[in-house]
């Protein structure tokens, strides 16, 4: 008995201790944010063996644990219309807002989820739900796109991606199908997808018979450049559980199949270093101090790392 009660007291402290972790006092739910990082941290430790067995790639063990918690079938509801299918070969879901005579045309949101170009799916229950959602509040056609993953392919495949199921679905008579109106079509996405969903716009943009397709555009916490990981919001951040900007530039790494040797170098901007001299221009667009109010900048110091600056 006495040795039981100290095997669950040990146990417990090992849980406490595994799942500790500091956060700043501004977060609401500091225990909701550690449970799920101990989680989220737990699955990738799982992972790594799993690779390190030579059973399988990380991000794709990764990825299996992820959506086998989260899997969810396509049900339509009494509002919201669901199909799987593809769209020139690219899959996608797609959620319809049931028809009302008033408004005989439908909005449209293409919608790209997220998860660092490697994790998740159109088909999980957090991205399902929320198009789910957007499909009935803005009676609505919602395209979630499910692009091929890191390490399936790599950039820029995904964009690719993206770039072939939209512009399947632009066509008129794919618009019509879905009794869209094309002139209310959004594009949007979050974090990687709000990168994807960036990109996107942009190659819609340059097609002269597409350019003017898209109304909106909608990124949600977007992934919007790699060139400077020393950002105020990197330097605040930079440890933050669940996406510190370890992990962040590990996800950029691994999405341009690079090696992970050089993570270190891009956490301090030597991949952008100031005697590049293509990264000069483009860096010395990107004063923090002068762009930002300070408010946002706080304790903001540059971090100018090269040789020739140093
Ligand atoms: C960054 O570059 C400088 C100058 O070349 C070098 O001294 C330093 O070791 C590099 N740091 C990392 C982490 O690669
Ligand atoms: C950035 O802008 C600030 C404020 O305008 C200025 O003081 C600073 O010299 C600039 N830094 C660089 C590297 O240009
Ligand atoms: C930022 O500076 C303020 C005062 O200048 C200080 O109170 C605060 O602790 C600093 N924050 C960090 C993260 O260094």
């Amino acid at each position: 008995m006495r040795s039981s009660c100290v095997l669950l007291a040990a146990l417990v402290a090992l849980a406490a201790y595994y799942v500790y972790t500091p956060v700043p006092s501004s977060v609401s739910e500091p225990w909701k944010l550690m449970l799920l990082n101990a989680v989220f941290h737990g699955a990738q430790q799982v992972s790594d063996l799993i690779h390190y067995l030579g059973l399988g790639h990380h991000l794709l063990a990764l990825n299996f644990i992820i959506i086998s918690v989260d899997k969810k079938s396509a049900l339509s509801s009494a509002r919201v219309k669901v199909t799987d299918t593809d769209f020139d070969g690219v899959e996608v879901r797609v959620f319809e807002g049931l028809p009302k005579p008033e408004e005989p045309l439908k909005r449209s949101v293409v919608y790209i989820h997220g998860g660092g170009w490697a994790l998740a799916s159109a088909k999980m229950r957090h991205y399902d739900e929320l198009c789910t959602a957007m499909a009935e509040e803005l009676n609505a056609v919602i395209v979630s796109i499910d692009y091929r993953l890191v390490p399936k392919v790599y950039f820029p495949e995904q964009i690719h991606d993206v770039v072939r199921a939209t512009k399947h679905f632009l066509q008129p008579e794919v618009l019509q199908k879905y009794m869209v109106d094309p002139g209310r079509i959004c594009i949007s996405g979050d974090s990687a997808g709000g990168n994807l969903a960036a990109a996107l716009g942009q190659q819609l943009i340059q097609d002269v018979n597409l350019r003017n397709k898209v109304k909106l555009q909608a990124l949600i916490y977007p992934i919007l450049q790699a060139l400077d990981f020393n950002t105020p919001s990197y330097q605040q951040n930079a440890n933050m559980p669940i996406l510190s900007r370890y992990v962040m530039v590990k996800y950029w790494v691994d999405y341009f199949k690079g090696n992970y040797d050089f993570v270190q170098a891009m956490i301090v901007n030597n991949h952008t270093s100031l005697d590049v001299e293509e990264a000069t221009a483009l860096r010395a667009r990107l004063n923090w101090t002068s762009l930002l109010p300070a408010s946002i900048t706080k304790n903001y110091t540059a971090a100018v790392s090269s040789s020739t600056a140093e």
